[in-house]
């Protein structure tokens, strides 16, 4: 199985802690448990933040990182060995385990985190933390530092300062390395074949769920744990709808299927996006808004390099989908002057992309100082323009209502331009037709 490696994580965890202030320590938390109802658990799903830092893959963990620490920097509380637990849920690493094969200086058993941690915050100056996005752990984090606070008479030294970990960390994931693209084109490959898989069992009569088992199959069997996210399977008028979720209805002749999955491997996301007609050839109206979708998509990869600002390839679909509904009949007016006014936002209502990484919806800023984020080699992200033409707009023909169409890829920039790493599905109207007639 293609993954990070665990020099990787090291690697990681020294950026992090080059970047942090002297005398400070950083903490955070492995994702809680979701249960899912009664006794039933979600399957489990490491939080992106601890698994960048330490793939560790529990929960009931927390990270302390101390640089410049004598006795190790790196700290990780969690589970201790259970042999009656373990029999039940599964193996644990342990302390020992901790250290041996996750690269922790030192490991101390969860339950201790209370008696240990304050000790440990004892005398640094700042504390680097998640703050604001799990309650329940800047409570706990609250009541160690008033464990410091009350023994000041003492001599003990709280923290004064603290500090937002995301801003460092979120940074340090927008770029992505080596090994991470490598992870990633993994997870673009499976994603690539479960959408081809679903166009070739694509069929009038069944049901868009048919199409989405294609796809959890395929991700399965190419060792991915789970999607990325929940898989979009809409058919007919249920393309409008952007997150459809539904994915229960019939497949009917003559409707457009639009899907919207992604596997994860080792938690890195992918996510594509493929329309195509269920019975395999496009009507002259899918046909025309397809086209212009491709179009536009293909103006955003030209304007995705080093140099450029994040925002120009959403700009560039904007300007290929207004002109493309312009030509169509479906807006009426000055291109410019539609754009200026947002008239196409009628039809295409989201941007063209986002940060794409361990989460689906990436961390890292798009603007810097107000201004739009320049791109550089490593950052990764969608491209994913489309037209929605509501089943009840009462200002175009008949014909065209209904039509939904996205087609999303995952690329990276490189020095030259960007690396699409989700080409291995087909995309134009030729393709899509010749791989369907093929399945029949
Ligand atoms: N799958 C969600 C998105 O494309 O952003
Ligand atoms: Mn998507
Ligand atoms: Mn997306």
């Amino acid at each position: 199985m293609i993954h990070i490696p665990r020099a990787e994580y090291t690697r990681r965890r020294k950026a992090l802690m080059a970047q942090m202030e002297p005398n400070s320590i950083a903490i955070l938390p492995a994702a809680a448990v979701a249960i899912r109802n009664r006794d039933v658990e979600h399957v489990y799903r490491q939080d992106s933040d601890f698994q960048y830092l330490s793939g560790f893959p529990e929960p009931e963990a927390v990270i302390v990182l101390m640089p410049g620490r004598q006795h190790g920097e790196y700290v990780l509380f969690c589970r201790e060995r259970n042999a009656e637990r373990e029999l039940w849920d599964g193996l644990r690493a342990g302390t020992e385990g901790a250290i041996r094969d996750f690269g922790a200086d030192d490991a101390f058993p969860i339950t201790d985190i209370d008696d240990i941690l304050p000790g440990l915050i004892e005398g640094r100056d700042r504390v680097y933390s998640a703050m604001g996005s799990n309650a329940e752990f800047d409570r706990h984090l609250m009541e160690w530092i008033n464990v410091i606070r009350s023994k000041a008479h003492l001599g003990a030294q709280p923290p004064n300062e603290f500090v937002a970990l995301d801003h460092l960390l979120h940074d340090m994931r927008l770029y992505k390395s080596a090994a991470e693209v490598k992870v990633m084109r993994e997870a673009a490959r499976i994603s690539c074949a479960a959408h081809v898989k679903a166009m070739q069992a694509s069929r009038a009569g069944l049901h868009e769920f048919s199409l989405e088992a294609e796809l959890d199959y395929e991700f399965r069997k190419g060792g991915a744990k789970m999607p990325a996210y929940g898989s979009i399977v809409a058919a007919g008028r249920n393309s409008c709808i952007l997150h459809y979720q539904q994915n229960d209805a019939v497949l009917k002749n003559g409707d457009l299927v639009l899907i919207d999955a992604g596997c994860e491997i080792d938690c890195y996301a992918s996510d594509i996006t493929r329309t195509w007609p269920v019975n395999g050839r496009f009507s002259p109206e899918q046909k025309a808004i397809y086209e212009i979708v491709l179009a536009s998509q293909e103006a955003a990869f030209a304007e995705i390099a080093p140099d450029k600002h994040w925002n120009q390839a959403h700009e560039a679909t904007v300007q290929v989908i207004t002109a493309g509904l312009v030509r169509l009949g479906l807006l009426q007016g000055d291109v410019d002057e539609l754009i200026a006014s947002e008239a196409y936002k009628a039809f295409y209502m989201h941007r063209a992309g986002h940060w794409l990484g361990m989460d689906v919806h990436d961390v890292g800023e798009y603007k810097v100082g107000g201004e739009w984020r320049v791109l550089e080699v490593g950052m990764a992200l969608t491209v994913e323009p489309g037209i929605y033409i509501s089943p009840d707009n009462p200002n175009v023909a008949k014909k065209w209502r209904g039509i939904g169409v996205r087609i999303e890829d995952d690329v990276v920039v490189t020095k030259q331009g960007c690396e699409i790493l989700t080409g291995g599905v087909p995309k134009t109207v030729a393709e899509i037709e010749a791989l369907m007639a093929a399945a029949r």
